[in-house]
Formats: C-alpha cells, sequence, structure tokens
C-alpha cells in the first residue's frame, strides 16, 4: 500500500548536536567497578557526551533542529509538524516538543513527543511520511533526542557505561518525484517490555512511592543479553523484507546505517545482510548508544566523514524499549 502513495517524504535537511562534554571509558573507571578494556571488547563504545550541568533535553533540540531547518534552507514559520522522537522528555507535562516550540520557532507546528525508545526516530519518519503522503502536511521537522545521562543509574555498572547524550533532526518535505523515504516497516513486541525499561516515575511507581526509591526503580534497566539476541535477528529479519518489498537488492544500498548500541551487533547484523563493512556505518565508538538520537547522529557523522552523498540508497534499521523495531529505506 506504502508504494502507491503519490506524495514521498524527502530529507531536505539534517542537522545535529552533541554536548560538549566527554566522557571516556577511563573516566567512568573512577565511576564503577569496569574497565576500558571491558567496555571496548563488549560494546565497541570508546567515549560518549554527556550535557553539562546546566544544560537538559531541549537545549540540544533546539540545536539540531535549528541545524536541520538551516540546512533545508526553510523558514521555521512553514514548518506544518514537529515531532520529537524521546523517552528522556524535559519534564512529564507538558510535551518536550511544545516546550521546544517557541525556541525553534515552528510556530504554525503541530507538536508532540513520540515515544519508542531507541526506535522513535524510525517511527517518527514513518509518521511524518504519512501526514505528507495524504497532504496534511507539507514540510516536517523531525527530531531524535535523548538526555540518558539523566535516567541512568551511576551506580549500575551494566547499563551507565553504555549511554550517551545528543540529538539529530531531519527536515521532510512532500516530493512528487518518488524518492526520499521509499519503504518503512516498524514493529511492537510488548511481551518483551521488560527487557530495557524505566519501571518506576510513572503512575505505577511514583517516583517518591517507598518501593520505587528502595528498589532504584526510576532508572533504566535492561536485561543486556537478551535483548542482543532479540535484536539481531529481529532487525536483520526486518531490514531484508524492507528491502525485498522496495524490489532492490541487497548490494544496492549505498550504505547502511544501524542503530549505535553495540557494534557486536551492529558487525553480526551488516554480515548477516550480506554488506562489506565500508558499507556499514559505525559511530558507537565516539558516542555510545544515545537511543532516539543514534540514527540521525549516525547519518550527521556519515555526511561529514564523506561517506554518505546525495542521492544514495540507505538502509537504516533501528531496536530498542518496548520492544519495539523498524527499518527505513530511503534515498538520501
Ligand atoms: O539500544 C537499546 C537496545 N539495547 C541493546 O542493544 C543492548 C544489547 N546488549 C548489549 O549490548 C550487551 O548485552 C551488553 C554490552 C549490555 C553486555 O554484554 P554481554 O556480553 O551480553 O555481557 P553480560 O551482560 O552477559 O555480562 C557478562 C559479565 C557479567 O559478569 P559475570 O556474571 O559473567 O561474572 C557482568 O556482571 O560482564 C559483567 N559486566 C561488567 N563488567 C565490567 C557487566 N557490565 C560490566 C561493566 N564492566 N560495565
Amino acid at each position: 500500500m506504502h508504494d502507491s502513495l503519490a506524495r514521498t517524504a524527502r530529507i531536505a535537511g539534517l542537522g545535529s548536536c552533541l554536548p560538549d562534554r566527554i566522557v571516556t571509558n577511563s573516566d567512568l573507571e573512577k565511576v564503577v567497578d569496569t574497565t576500558d578494556e571491558w567496555i571496548t571488547t563488549r560494546t565497541g563504545i570508546k567515549e560518549r557526551r554527556i550535557v553539562a550541568d546546566d544544560e537538559a533535553l531541549v537545549d540540544l533540540v533546539e540545536r539540531a533542529g535549528k541545524a536541520a531547518m538551516a540546512d533545508a534552507d526553510v523558514e521555521p514559520e512553514s514548518i506544518d509538524l514537529f515531532i520529537l522522537a524521546t523517552a528522556t522528555v524535559e519534564q512529564p507535562i507538558p510535551a518536550s516538543a511544545a516546550i521546544a516550540q517557541p525556541r525553534l520557532g515552528v510556530k504554525n507546528a503541530a507538536c508532540f513527543d513520540l515515544s519508542a525508545a531507541c526506535s522513535g526516530f524510525v517511527y517518527a519518519l514513518n509518521v511524518a511520511r504519512q501526514f505528507i503522503a495524504t497532504g496534511e502536511a507539507d514540510r516536517v521537522l523531525v527530531v531524535g533526542a535523548e538526555c540518558l545521562s539523566r535516567y541512568v543509574d551511576w551506580t549500575d555498572r551494566t547499563t551507565c557505561v553504555l549511554f550517551g547524550d545528543g540529538a539529530g533532526a531531519v527536515v521532510l518535505e512532500a516530493s512528487a518525484q518518488g524518492d526520499g523515504i521509499l519503504q518503512l516497516d516498524w514493529r511492537t513486541d510488548g511481551t518483551l517490555a521488560d527487557l530495557i525499561a524505566m519501571p518506576g516515575g510513572g503512575c505505577r511507581f511514583p517516583p517518591n512511592s517507598a518501593q520505587a526509591i528502595e528498589e532504584r526503580l526510576p532508572f533504566i534497566k535492561m536485561k543486556g543479553n537478551e535483548t542482543f539476541k532479540v535484536a539481531v535477528r529481529a532487525i536483520t529479519d526486518l531490514s531484508l523484507q524492507v528491502v525485498a518489498k522496495a524490489g532492490i537488492e541487497i548490494d544496492e544500498v549505498d550504505l547502511f546505517i544501524p542503530h549505535q548500541a553495540n557494534n557486536r551487533i551492529i558487525q553480526a547484523v551488516g554480515s548477516r545482510l550480506g554488506l562489506s563493512s565500508e558499507k556499514v556505518f559505525v559511530n558507537v565508538d565516539r558516542v555510545g548508544n544515545t537511543s532516539a538520537a543514534s540514527i540521525p547522529l549516525a547519518m550527521a557523522d556519515a555526511v561529514a566523514e564523506d561517506r554518505l552523498h546525495r542521492g544514495d540508497l540507505v538502509l537504516a534499521t533501528a531496536f530498542g524499549g518496548g520492544l519495539t523495531w523498524a527499518s527505513a529505506l530511503f534515498r538520501y
């Protein structure tokens, strides 16, 4: 059905933002019982960026969103819809997208947050392209942003070494040329909701409840090993389905941009897809797992490194809490 949509969504602009503060693996050796060697061999991560004490999510959203609009050479007033994919909201009410709106100047846009954890950016692309396809919107700003350092338990070595802060953004525009996002599919399996979760801080276990405090529930918890196995299979299968549905061969893909959670997952999926290593983009070593910001941040890095060019065919895939996963094929 998607193939018959008359208007496609093309990427008119791309922007990103990383906080200035770099936290290396050696820095973390002083915080928890870990080693640079363990983190490097198990994850591929060498360093990550963490917000300054006076920064938070919307500061990153503003910088990435403005950069994407400048890259697209569009006025903020011309944005019809602004979707912010994040799992690390500025505050529960209102939506972080609404808080960011005046700072971005997107005053004519309807604004909302989308919660799909690490898959949030690709989920948001799917929502945006439907609005564009139906004519409800001509121009959409999609930002994936996370301030995970404020939601991580800095006493839990199994999670705190993995995550980083950052934001990436795209401006999507209606196109009659059939270019831009060519194929996109998404999945959810809520039976695996406990694999990656922040169990407290909501209405089941309010942040000030005794149980929440005692069991440190308002922090991210992850069953990493189980997630790893499900992730490799799920995103490989979905990516192959998306490529087949688009009627192309996998070797026509110019660049594979997977969610940057763990270099071992990235390499396993890349080889299962039959892609040569030069077609697999990796920046997890420098940014860690930035959840919903991961793919647009990687796109921006790939452009900066001359690995991604206008007209290239890109396969992007993400997975995360929910569990959620999604794969998108687009011409950049
Ligand atoms: O983006 C959302 C999706 N999330 C993911 O994709 C994460 C997927 N999972 C992973 O990336 C990996 O499972 C991890 C990197 C999280 C963990 O790697 P692993 O190879 O699966 O290790 P493990 O969890 O099986 O733990 C192995 C050992 C354990 O010790 P024992 O029980 O064998 O004695 C852990 O306690 O490593 C220990 N360990 C650590 N040691 C040093 C766990 N964290 C650390 C640490 N430093 N930071």
